[in-house]
C-alpha cells in the first residue's frame, strides 16, 4: 500500500477499505508514516469527511491500537459518561455520586483540561490528598465497594488516539466529525462499561457551534457505540453561556458540593439530573420519569452526597473538603469586574470565560503547564439577569496572577448587556 493513494482517495472523496485505514493507523503508530503524511490525510478528511463505515472502522482499528480493559469483575451494570467539552461543566462529580447512590456502577476514566475546556482530573485534583493515578484492580474494588471510582486514563489505552490527536490539536484539524467521533468513541470502548451516555455539547464553548452539528455528531457516535454492542445514547447541550457559576478547580468542586447538598438549583442542577437519569434508564432501573425522581431523590435523600465522601475517601482525598470549603487552597487575589451600564446580560461567550479563567491560571496553554487550583472565575450574574451599572457582574481568582488586566478584559469582551430581555436557551435541547 502507499500513503499518497490513501491521501489521494480521502482527497478525491473515494472510500478507503477496511485493510487501507489499518494500515494507515498501524503505519503512523509506529511511525513509518510521518507527520507530514498523516497531516494532509486528516486535512483531507475535514474538507471531505469519511462515510460511516470508514468511521465505524477507523474507530474500531483506534481502540485496537492499545489495552481493552475488561470490566467483569464489576458486580453489576456499568454506565459511563462522557462530554464532548465545556466550560464550568463538572457534571460527571455530579452524576457518578448520584447513580453510583442509585445502584449503578460507573466506572470512569477521564482526562485533564488543555485549552479552553477543564479537564475532570484537574478538578479532583484540587482535592487535598486525591489520587487520580490508581492501579486498575483498586479501580475496580473501589467500585464494587461504592459504586463510583473516577481516575486519570491508563498511558496504554488508545495509543493511536493519543498521537493522532496531538498532530489534530497543532495542524487545525480538530473540528471534523468523523475524527471526534473515533477519537471519543475508541477511549469510550476501550474503557470497558455496558452502557454510554454522551453529553454533546453545542455552542459557543464547543466543538460543535451549531446544533446542526451537534445532531450528526451525536448521530454518528450513537451509531459506532451500538454497532460495538453498547447501549448508546446522546444529549445535546447548550454551551453557549458557561455550565453553573464556577469555572476554575477548586472553585468547581465547591459549586459541586453545593448541588449535592441540595442548596444550589438551576441549569446545571437541572442538565445532571436529566443526565444521571438517561444513565439509570440505560442502566436499567425504569423508566425516563421513574429515572428523573431516583435522581432528585439521591440528591434530597443526602445519599448521592454520602457516596460522594466516600468516593472522595477511597481514593485519599480528604472528605471534610464537603463541609469545610478553606480546606481547599484558597486563591490569594481576586478582582470583580462590575457593569459599565444598566440592561439585561445578553450573552456571556462561553469560550472567552473559559479564555479568561485560563489567564488567571486555572488551565493549560500547553501539555506540560502547571495549573493553580485556586484559580478561575465565579459568575455572579447569568444571562437573562438585569443588572445596574456597577453590579458585580464576575469576580475573577488566583494566586499567581496579580494583575488582571488581561483575563478582565477577555471576561469582559465575552458579556454583552442589551436593553431588551434576551431569549434564553434551554439546557437541553435533544435527546437521540
Ligand atoms: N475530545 C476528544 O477526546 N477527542 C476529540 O477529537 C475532541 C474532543
Amino acid at each position: 500500500m502507499n500513503i499518497c493513494d490513501i491521501i489521494f482517495k480521502t482527497k478525491r472523496k473515494n472510500k478507503l477499505t477496511e485493510s487501507e485505514i489499518k494500515w494507515l493507523i498501524k503505519g503512523y503508530v509506529n511511525g513509518e508514516i510521518p507527520d507530514y503524511q498523516m497531516s494532509a490525510w486528516l486535512m483531507a478528511v475535514c474538507f471531505n469527511s469519511l462515510t460511516v463505515e470508514e468511521t465505524l472502522t477507523l474507530t474500531e482499528v483506534m481502540r485496537d491500537s492499545g489495552d481493552i480493559l475488561d470490566l467483569s469483575n464489576i458486580h453489576g451494570i456499568t454506565v459511563d459518561k462522557h462530554s464532548t467539552g465545556g466550560v464550568g461543566d463538572k457534571t460527571s462529580l455530579i452524576i457518578a455520586p448520584i447513580c453510583a447512590s442509585c445502584g449503578i456502577y460507573v466506572p470512569k476514566m477521564s482526562g485533564r483540561g488543555l485549552g479552553f475546556t477543564g479537564g475532570t482530573i484537574d478538578k479532583l485534583e484540587s482535592i487535598p490528598g486525591f489520587q487520580v493515578d490508581i492501579d486498575f484492580e483498586k479501580y475496580i474494588d473501589i467500585i464494587n465497594k461504592n459504586g463510583a471510582a473516577i481516575i486519570a486514563q491508563s498511558g496504554h489505552l488508545v495509543p493511536a488516539d493519543k498521537k493522532i490527536y496531538a498532530l489534530r490539536d497543532v495542524t487545525a484539524t480538530v473540528d471534523s466529525i468523523p475524527l471526534i467521533c473515533s477519537s471519543i468513541m475508541s477511549k469510550k470502548l476501550a474503557t470497558g462499561a455496558d452502557c454510554i451516555l454522551l453529553d454533546v455539547k453545542t455552542g459557543s464553548g464547543a466543538f460543535m457551534k451549531n446544533t446542526e452539528d451537534a445532531q450528526k455528531l451525536a448521530e454518528l457516535m450513537v451509531q459506532v457505540g451500538q454497532n460495538a454492542g453498547k447501549k448508546c445514547r446522546a444529549v445535546i447541550t447548550d454551551m453557549n453561556e458557561p455550565l453553573g457559576n464556577a469555572v476554575g478547580n477548586s472553585l468547581e468542586v465547591i459549586e459541586v458540593c453545593e448541588i449535592l447538598s441540595g442548596r444550589e438549583k438551576g441549569r446545571l442542577y437541572e442538565l445532571c439530573i436529566v443526565l444521571a437519569a438517561n444513565m439509570l434508564e440505560l442502566g436499567g432501573l425504569g423508566n425516563t420519569d421513574n429515572c428523573i425522581r431516583l435522581a432528585e431523590d439521591a440528591i434530597t435523600s443526602g445519599r448521592a452526597m454520602e457516596t460522594f465522601k466516600k468516593m472522595i475517601e477511597a481514593q485519599g482525598g480528604n472528605p471534610k473538603i464537603t463541609e469545610d470549603y478553606s480546606l481547599f487552597k484558597r486563591a490569594l487575589y481576586k478582582y470583580e469586574l462590575k457593569a459599565d451600564k444598566n440592561g439585561y446580560i445578553s450573552a456571556m461567550d462561553s469560550e472567552k470565560i473559559g479564555m479568561a479563567a485560563l489567564l488567571t491560571g486555572a488551565g493549560r496553554q500547553n501539555k506540560n503547564d502547571k495549573i493553580d487550583s485556586s484559580a478561575g472565575i465565579i459568575l455572579n450574574k447569568h444571562v437573562g439577569d438585569y443588572v445596574s451599572q456597577g453590579d458585580i457582574i464576575l469576580t475573577l481568582y488566583s494566586s499567581v496572577v496579580q494583575n488582571f488586566y488581561e483575563a478582565a478584559n477577555k471576561a469582559s469582551d465575552a458579556i454583552e448587556i442589551s436593553g431588551v430581555v434576551p431569549k434564553i436557551s434551554p439546557v437541553v435541547i435533544q435527546i437521540i
